[in-house]
């Protein structure tokens, strides 16, 4: 009888809660409003020929080059960083293996790498979800090819001082760094000028968040020629749509989208904080588009619900008992928020606990 790798009849199957998703979404992080009005444009204008030929990725990586100052051959643009994550994987992981990650973070790392047979470390984060560096420092052995990093980091909003990535990415020259900045414009530092100084440093981006692009699937993986050309040989030639690659460069040339996109959502992040304090919630500061707070999670998710707005439990990650994590849109759907939080609290009779952490 036919029968999957033992790799893939033991992984636990991830099904992320999409179903009947009415309301306001601020349970997926994603952009709350959607994409830029000139790539809605470009989409109206798209004619059969274009959906009849295989996509051509080739010109769209030398304008995402050009946008990010970096050469075509620094880069690959993949089917969002979900496939980006999947290529680093098939590319540098063996059964046997180590890949390490630091728990809590984003689901795909040790999915991915736990495909392949390679052994998932999880370094649990320190204090406050504070970056460990010297445990990752310490976990790193001679069978450790894959360092998977978000930063800022997904479920806790949480960022790794970059000399401290870079100490990793020196002191594990086999292995695979990568650092992955999904949440980049929302947090503004980056590791891209750093990385030309270790050939195995890798940095992802996605257009799913600020740009709102999370139903095109579009991504990018930046690293060193030599080591993009291997994962490229992993990747299918039209990995990323016809579609997606005519919006890319709308996208790209709308930058006061983004920038005011942003602004609310930073602007937003700074009241839901500020809410939490007053309310003597505990919550962790974050630098993405999302807040991650100890409210217990699920009768406070039932009642945001019946006001309308979806949040997402994260209380089976690592550290995250009674975990909620919320994202921030736009100043109206901060509002919203806002108002819903509000009237829970007072029926939770939330409030008396702990602060900012
Ligand atoms: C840290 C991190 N990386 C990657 C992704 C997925 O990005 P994409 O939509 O480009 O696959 C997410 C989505 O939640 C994320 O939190």
């Amino acid at each position: 009888m036919l029968s999957a790798r033992e790799a893939v009849r033991t992984l636990p199957s991830y099904h992320p809660p999409l179903g009947g998703r009415d309301g306001l979404r601020l349970d997926f992080n994603e952009n709350t409003v959607g994409c830029s009005p000139r790539v809605l444009q470009r989409l109206r204008q798209l004619d059969p020929e274009q959906l009849a030929r295989y996509p051509e990725r080739e010109p769209l990586e030398s304008v995402v080059a050009d946008f990010l100052g970096v050469s075509p051959s620094e880069l690959l643009l993949a089917n969002g960083v979900d496939e980006a994550i999947h290529l680093l994987c098939e590319t540098y992981l063996e059964p046997g293996d180590e890949a390490l990650i630091v728990v809590p973070t984003f689901s795909m790392y040790r999915i991915y790498a736990a495909a392949t047979g390679a052994q998932v470390i999880s370094v649990p984060a320190g204090k406050d979800f504070r970056f460990p560096v010297k445990d990752v420092l310490n976990r790193v052995t001679a069978w450790t090819r894959l360092i998977a990093v978000a930063n800022p980091n997904n479920p806790t909003g949480t960022v790794a001082p970059q000399e401290e990535l870079l100490r990793i990415a020196r002191s594990a020259p086999a292995a695979a760094i990568l650092v992955d900045e999904a949440y980049f414009e929302f947090y503004g530092q980056t590791l891209l000028p750093s990385w030309r100084q270790f050939p195995n440093l890798f940095v992802a981006r996605t257009f799913s968040k600020a740009y709102g692009l999370a139903g095109l699937r579009i991504g990018v993986l930046l690293g060193d020629p030599e080591q993009i050309r291997s994962v490229r040989r992993v990747s299918s030639p039209y990995n990323v749509n016809a579609v997606a690659l005519a919006c890319l460069p709308e996208a790209l040339a709308d930058q006061a989208y983004v920038r005011h996109y942003v602004s609310e959502v930073c602007a937003g992040r700074e009241q839901l904080e500020r809410a939490y304090e007053s309310a003597g919630v505990t919550f962790w500061p974050s630098q993405a588009n999302f807040v991650l707070a100890r409210i217990g999670s699920s009768a406070f998710i039932q009642h945001m619900r019946q006001r309308g707005i979806l949040v997402r439990d994260r209380s089976s990650d690592y550290g995250c008992e009674g975990c909620v994590r919320i994202t921030l849109g736009t100043q109206e759907h901060t509002d919203r928020l806002r108002a819903a939080l509000q009237e829970t609290f007072e029926e939770l009779g939330l409030g008396q606990g702990a602060s900012r952490t």
